[in-house]
């Protein structure tokens, strides 16, 4: 794998970068941009070496959302440098814009999911995307798990290299690549069809999984709880693999949100006392509790997406476990703790933590995948 380090000089060469800006969004603004920080020294590395930065990137799975709010965000952290929102799929309208570009501006293409052929890894768009650059770059560690056409298909067309927090994660991640034990995975947030089938391979790896998040509510169904009106996702893969397993451990207690003759309220509540009215929107107190004693005992934590239902603001028991697994990682344990996963970065940039744990992934699924399997197809295309 070639890096930027081997390169020279830039001067008016092309550099196509795949980037992951793919960060929360509120009311039309960036709420957290960490995946947009992390993308800065490769940014300004190409930049400073006199390339024309052409970004790709996408922003949420249907391509009908636009990286404007991720533009002004970056003009905000580089305020002297030129950047640009490309809105248009014409490929000549671009090449036009990109020959009028300086050496040193940045091109941010719009979305690259609104273009059909882009997740089908189409051959045709691939090389019409080459013919706009001189070499390509991937700093989208967090989406190379994705066999798409700007993480697979170009590094094929051009002469291409890692950027540099796509080296980071994978140094940083390799290290748990051969777990030190106890090994505690902790899995929460949605997106149960990514996460899902890895789970099979940390049952094996891991001395203990826990689930939470939406993904828990699924097992606590399956165990026969009653979980109300609760997130339940109804493609999740069949649990009978893990379900029984006895490394895996779910909530013993929940935070729902119960409507009866006092009004709504939240209440802490045992699993089996959630009622068909209740929605689980979080972990408990004796939850994070029992976590928190393991975690002492632990000399590696995985950690990947929150435990409560974040979208809403519950976020209260990730927190306070987070604050346990900070106080394990500084502590005489020394116990190493890699997070990962756009919202529970969130949550520890909210909460100011970013400096406590051994290693803050920017990925989600392609921690999980890469943890799992040692490599990325993403990465395997640059080889
Ligand atoms: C992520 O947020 O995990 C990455 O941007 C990948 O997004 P995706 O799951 O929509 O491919």
């Amino acid at each position: 794998m070639q890096t930027l380090k081997k390169l020279k000089q830039l001067k008016n060469k092309v550099a196509l970068v795949r980037l992951d800006w793919n960060v929360p969004i509120a009311d039309g603004v960036v709420g957290d941009g960490f995946r947009i920080v992390a993308s800065l020294p490769t940014i300004k590395t190409l930049t400073e070496k006199g390339a024309k930065v052409v970004v790709l990137a996408h922003t949420g799975d249907d391509g009908k959302q636009t990286l404007l709010p991720m533009v002004n965000y970056l003009k905000t952290l580089i305020p002297n440098t030129v950047v640009t929102l490309e809105k248009s799929t014409n490929f000549d309208d671009i090449v036009q814009n990109i020959v009028l570009m300086n050496e040193g501006d940045i091109m941010v293409i719009d979305n690259i999911r609104r273009w059909k052929g882009e997740k089908e890894n189409d051959k045709q768009l691939a090389s019409d995307f080459a013919s706009l650059g001189d070499i390509y770059v991937n700093d989208a560690f967090s989406v190379s798990h994705r066999a798409h056409m700007s993480i697979v298909g170009l590094p094929k067309l051009l002469p291409s290299y890692a950027g540099l927090q796509l080296e980071k994660e994978i140094l940083n991640l390799s290290s748990a690549l051969k777990p030190k034990k106890p090994f505690l995975f902790i899995l929460g947030g949605a997106k149960f069809e990514t996460k899902m089938p890895l789970l099979k391979k940390y049952v094996s790896t891991a001395d203990m999984v826990f689930v939470g998040g939406a993904l828990a509510n699924n097992f606590l169904k399956a165990k026969g709880y009653e979980v109300g009106k609760s997130v339940i996702d109804k493609n999740t893969p069949p649990l009978s693999g893990v379900l029984k397993n006895k490394k895996v451990l779910t909530p013993i207690d929940v935070i729902v949100n119960r409507t009866d003759s006092r009004g709504k309220n939240s209440w802490a509540v045992n699993v089996a006392e959630v009622q068909k009215g209740d929605t689980i929107v979080d972990v408990g107190p004796l939850t994070v509790k029992l976590l928190t004693t393991l975690m002492a005992k632990t000399k590696l934590v995985v950690w990947n997406g929150p435990l409560g239902w974040y979208e809403k603001g519950h976020t209260k028991s990730t927190i306070d476990l987070l604050n346990a697994l900070a106080s394990q990682t500084k502590g005489k344990q020394k116990t190493v703790s890699i997070v990962g996963g756009g919202d529970t970065e969130d949550v520890i940039n909210q909460s100011n933590m970013a400096n406590k744990f051994t290693f803050v992934s920017t990925g989600g699924g392609a921690t999980l995948e890469f943890l799992a399997k040692g490599t990325l197809v993403g990465i395997k295309a640059l080889k």
